[in-house]
C-alpha cells in the first residue's frame, strides 16, 4: 500500500522497507503491518491526544515520572509545551513497559524501535504467520479457557512483581498467538508502588479476565484471584512461583486502635526529642 504520512520518516531512515497493510485501527492508535528486510513487523502509530481522550484520565498519569520540573509545571498548567511533554510521556510509557515486561519474562510483543511517535514491534502471529486474533474474536472450549486464564493470571503476577499494572487488560488487548496469549496495548500501564489507583486497576484487570473466560468455563466466575494477588503483593510475598488458590477471605477486622495509639506516642516522643536537640543546639 501507499506509505501513510506518519510512516514516511521511518521509511526514509531505513527502519522499515515498506507497508503491507493496515490492521484494525483502535481507539488510540493505527496499527500497520510493515516489512523490515525479510521480516514482517508491526508499526503502532499513536493518534494525537485530541483524537484520543478517554484513557488519559488523571489516575493513569498520576506519579508518571517526568524528567524535569519545568516539564512537570508545564504539564500541570496545560501549556502547549506541557501538552507535548504529556504526549511524549504517554507514548514512551508503552515502550518503557514493553522493555520492562519482556525483561521480567512476560509474553509481550518484542519492541524494536520508537521513532517519531511510532512504535515498531514484533507482529504477533498465529500458526499460519498471519496477524493473531484478539481473544475477543475466538471461541474457546472450557479446557482452553481454563488454561489461558491460568496463564494470564501468572502473567498478571509477573507484571506486578515487575512493578507494573496493565490498567486496561481485557479480551480486546490480548492476542492469541501461535505460542499462546500475548498481552498488548500498554500506554496506560501504571507503576504499582507509586500510584494510588494501582490496586483498583489490578482488581479490574483480573475481574475482566474472570468475566471473559467465565463465559466458557463458568466455575471461574466464583474465583477471586485479584484480592489474593494484591494481598500477597502488599505483604511483600508475591512471586511468579507462588501457588494461588483463587480464594480470598474478606475479613473485616476491627481497627487496631492500640497500634495507632502506639504510633502516635512514638511520633510525639520523636518530636520532643527533636525539639530538645534544637534547643541544646541553639
Ligand atoms: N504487536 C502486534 N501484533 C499483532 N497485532 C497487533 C499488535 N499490536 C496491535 N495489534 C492489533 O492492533 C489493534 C490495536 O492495537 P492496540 O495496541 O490495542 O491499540 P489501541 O490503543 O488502539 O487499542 C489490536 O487490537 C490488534 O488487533
Ligand atoms: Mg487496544
Amino acid at each position: 500500500m501507499k506509505t501513510p504520512k506518519r510512516l514516511q520518516s521511518l521509511l526514509e531512515e531505513g527502519l522499515i522497507d515498506g507497508v503491507a497493510r493496515q490492521l484494525m485501527s483502535g481507539k488510540e492508535a493505527m496499527v500497520f503491518v510493515v516489512r523490515c528486510g525479510d521480516e514482517t513487523r508491526c508499526a503502532k502509530v499513536y493518534k494525537e491526544a485530541t483524537h484520543r481522550s478517554f484513557r488519559q484520565a488523571v489516575d493513569y498519569t498520576e506519579n508518571r515520572k517526568v524528567k524535569n520540573s519545568r516539564q512537570a509545571r508545564a504539564m500541570a498548567k496545560g501549556t502547549r509545551f506541557g501538552k507535548e511533554a504529556q504526549e511524549a510521556a504517554w507514548q514512551s510509557a508503552e515502550v518503557d513497559a514493553l522493555y520492562r515486561l519482556a525483561a521480567a519474562g512476560v509474553r509481550v510483543p518484542r519492541p524494536y524501535n520508537f521513532h517519531d511517535g511510532v512504535l515498531l514491534m514484533e507482529l504477533v502471529a498465529d500458526e499460519h504467520g498471519a496477524a493473531a486474533p484478539r481473544l475477543n474474536d475466538v471461541e474457546l472450549t472450557p479446557e482452553q479457557a481454563r488454561a489461558h486464564h491460568a496463564t494470564l493470571i501468572t502473567e498478571v503476577v509477573r507484571m506486578l512483581c515487575a512493578g507494573v499494572v496493565h490498567g486496561d487488560l481485557s479480551e480486546f488487548n490480548i492476542l492469541l498467538g501461535a505460542d499462546g496469549p500475548v498481552i498488548i496495548d500498554l500506554p496506560q500501564a501504571v507503576d504499582a508502588a507509586g500510584n494510588n489507583h494501582a490496586q483498583r486497576m489490578l482488581l479490574r484487570d483480573v475481574a475482566n479476565l474472570r468475566g471473559f473466560f467465565g463465559r466458557f468455563a463458568p466455575e471461574l466466575l466464583a474465583t477471586d484471584y485479584g484480592h489474593e494477588i494484591w494481598s500477597l503483593y502488599q505483604r511483600g510475598v508475591l512471586s511468579p512461583e507462588v501457588a494461588l488458590t483463587g480464594r480470598f477471605e474478606h475479613r473485616h477486622r476491627p481497627a487496631d486502635v492500640q497500634g495507632v495509639m502506639r504510633e502516635i506516642d512514638d511520633a510525639r516522643a520523636e518530636e520532643s526529642a527533636r525539639r530538645l536537640r534544637l534547643q541544646t543546639a541553639g
